[in-house]
């Protein structure tokens, strides 16, 4: 069997890093593509000379022109700017929206069957906007953000309560940035519900309301003490575990900015909700009651995107 195709658009600190962890876990070969001149054909060499010493077979390259990730299986887009500190992910709303209009078109003209997975920020408005430039269809194209959210409310639960990160499950709803909702009724210590271990005295609600919030600012911490950039190897790693369920088949249930029509009440909007991946792409959406106070959290979420996408499509009046 030929081994799979990954594309990266996008080979700044997080493609760099997706590059790395695609072939360490041999996940096919990888294609870095960007703008700027040599970066990618300069990460990719590098990449490869690390490959005899770590023992694994990929072939990585890179490119300035599209027609290099032709028939890709999988595309992953990181391509536009980061955060500086001081910045929302709204912020770069403008530049990127430009970024994604390239970008879609590429795709579109190259490898109209990929996986595609956004990365790029403002998350939940990029990913709608790069559906609608690639044409691709809506459970083919998919944002990351949720895996990331929930990995990072993972970590500071593990820490708070002093037991594996792995035995940490956590559930975050709703768009990447400040209205994310973390569902702490679905997040457990190895099926524990976390309100049963506030009553069990292993945290308090206080701590527990302390955590959810620094979750939310997850990605702005990151920011303030990087000062030159925003995260890469979290938000990779996320990205990685999306792609490899998707080439493995393998149905995992990943929190991910999918396409609703109709779901949770919402209609063509991405924002975070649990799915399942495997080789059909978004395959199912797992379309949990809400709550009361999660519901009033989502519907806000919800409304957050929505106004990132009147501003899309102010900005560019073919999204109408
Ligand atoms: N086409 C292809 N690549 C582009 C384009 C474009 N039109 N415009 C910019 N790029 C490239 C840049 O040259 C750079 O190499 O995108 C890369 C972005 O890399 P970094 O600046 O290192 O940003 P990174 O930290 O990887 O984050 C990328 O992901 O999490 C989000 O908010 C983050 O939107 C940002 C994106």
């Amino acid at each position: 069997m030929a081994r799979s195709k990954i594309a990266l658009i996008g080979s700044g600190q997080i493609g760099g890093t997706l590059a790395h962890l695609a072939g360490l876990k041999e996940l096919g070969d990888v294609v870095l593509f960007d703008i700027a001149e040599g970066t990618p054909q300069g990460k990719a060499l590098d990449l490869y000379q690390s490959s005899p010493i770590d023992g694994f077979d990929s072939r990585l390259s890179g490119a300035n022109d599209y027609s290099a990730i032709a028939g890709a299986d999988v595309v992953i887009v990181t391509a536009g700017v980061p955060r500086k500190p001081g910045m929302s992910r709204d912020d770069l709303l403008g530049i990127n929206l430009k970024v994604m209009s390239s970008v879609g078109q590429g795709i579109k003209e190259n490898c109209p069957d990929a996986f595609v997975i956004c990365i790029t920020n403002p998350l939940d408005a990029m990913v709608w906007a790069l559906q609608k430039f690639s044409g691709l269809p809506e459970n083919k194209v998919v944002g990351m953000a949720g895996v990331l959210d929930s990995a990072r409310f993972r970590t500071f639960l593990a820490m708070e309560f002093d037991v594996s990160v792995e035995d940490v499950t956590a559930f975050v709803l709703g768009g990447h940035g400040d209205t994310m909702v973390p569902l702490t009724r679905y997040s457990t210590v190895a099926g524990v519900p976390l309100p049963d271990l506030v009553k069990l005295g292993w945290t308090t609600q206080e701590k527990l309301d302390s955590i959810v919030q620094r979750t939310r600012d997850g990605g702005a911490e990151i920011v303030g003490l990087l000062k030159t950039g925003s995260a890469f190897y979290a938000p990779a790693a996320a990205a990685i575990q999306m792609a490899e369920s998707y080439l493995k088949d393998k149905k995992r249930v990943l929190p991910c900015a999918a396409h609703l029509s109709g779901q949770f009440g919402v209609d063509d909007l991405y924002v975070g909700v649990p799915v399942v991946i495997g080789a059909g792409g978004v395959e199912r959406i797992v379309e949990i009651e809400l709550q009361g106070e999660e519901k009033a959290q989502f519907d806000k979420s919800v409304d957050a995107v929505k106004g990132l996408l009147d501003a899309c499509k102010s900005i560019d009046t073919s999204l109408a």
